[in-house]
């Protein structure tokens, strides 16, 4: 029995349950190609946006090739694993035609070594932690594979200790972060991403190695704006069993803005959270738009 089952600690991470039994066999064993490409994030950053918009670069924007299949069958989640529900992501990977496009949020502790060796292109998406927070909180109300939220004052506290899915966030965005100089990562941030598609989209175009029509980067821009991906049955994990996530408690496709957390944080949790972004950005220089 998988649901709402308590987090796991694996080497030090709080990871969700489902996942944390073959961890250590994809950390080890998974076997990269030369041409995959990740998206690594950590949780509620933009990963699904970032999937729909790599795998339309990759088919050169043709929306008929990017309706053959829900964004979780095209781009896998590597460590995804609900026993008796459906195949693990590492499975399903393996007969995913090249290039494959893996998505994942394992911090960099648990990056399979072998992704590593490959120097594999590595697109890594970031989102300010307050409305990353407020946007788990939801998700993990939703989705019966995670522990119950508690309340959202409780949440906050637990979110701050690291004591979540995947673990502490500023750890993650933070050791990304410092690697991107060594190996081959772009490092996107999610309010950027809103504030001007287009020029994110190109940015990635070119990581990719593609350098597209204006026409070919808007119809990219229409397909995967909030909206679109909402309505898409593809895209917004309607296609994806009740059971796992009940999106009748909290849709996939929540919002989708910058700022919602002025709706859910009251000016003291603001002000402790305040604390918590600034001890954990300390001597980088890493800056997030609220
Ligand atoms: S997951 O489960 O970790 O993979 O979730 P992830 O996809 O990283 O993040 C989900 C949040 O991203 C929002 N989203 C979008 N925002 C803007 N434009 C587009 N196209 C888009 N697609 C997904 C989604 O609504 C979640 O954020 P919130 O704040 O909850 O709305």
């Amino acid at each position: 029995e998988w649901r709402r089952r308590d987090l796991v600690n694996v080497r030090g991470v709080p990871m969700i349950c489902a996942f944390a039994q073959n961890l250590e066999e994809i950390t080890e064993h998974f076997q990269a190609k030369d041409d995959d490409i990740v998206i690594a994030t950590y949780p509620k950053s933009g990963t699904t946006w970032m999937s729909e918009i790599v795998d339309l670069i990759l088919n050169d924007g043709d929306v008929e090739k990017s309706r053959r299949g829900a964004i979780f069958q095209k781009v896998p989640m590597l460590e995804f694993r609900v026993p008796g529900e459906v195949p693990p992501g590492s499975e399903i990977l393996e007969s995913v035609p090249s290039p494959r496009v893996i998505k994942t949020h394992l911090p960099v502790p648990l990056f399979p070594k072998s992704l590593w060796d490959k120097n594999v292109k590595i697109i890594y998406v970031a989102r300010n932690p307050k409305d990353v927070a407020v946007s788990f909180y939801h998700f993990d109300m939703m989705n019966q594979l995670h522990p119950d939220p508690g309340t959202w004052e409780e949440y906050i506290e637990k979110f701050i200790e690291g004591n979540v899915g995947f673990g502490s966030w500023g750890a993650h965005v933070r050791d990304w972060w410092n690697l991107r100089q060594q190996k081959n990562i772009l490092y996107i941030f999610y309010e950027d991403m809103l504030e001007d598609p287009i020029r994110e989209i190109r940015k990635v175009a070119k990581f990719l190695g593609k350098d597209f029509s204006e026409e070919v980067v808007n119809r990219i821009g229409q397909q995967t704006s909030f909206k679109a991906m909402k309505e898409n049955p593809l895209t917004n994990y309607t296609a994806l069993s009740s059971t796992i996530m009940d999106q009748s408690i909290s849709p996939f496709m929540r919002k989708g803005i910058c700022g919602d957390w002025r709706n859910h944080f009251t000016v003291a949790q603001s002000e402790r959270f305040d604390e918590y972004y600034q001890r954990e950005t300390a001597g980088t220089d890493l800056t997030f738009h609220f």
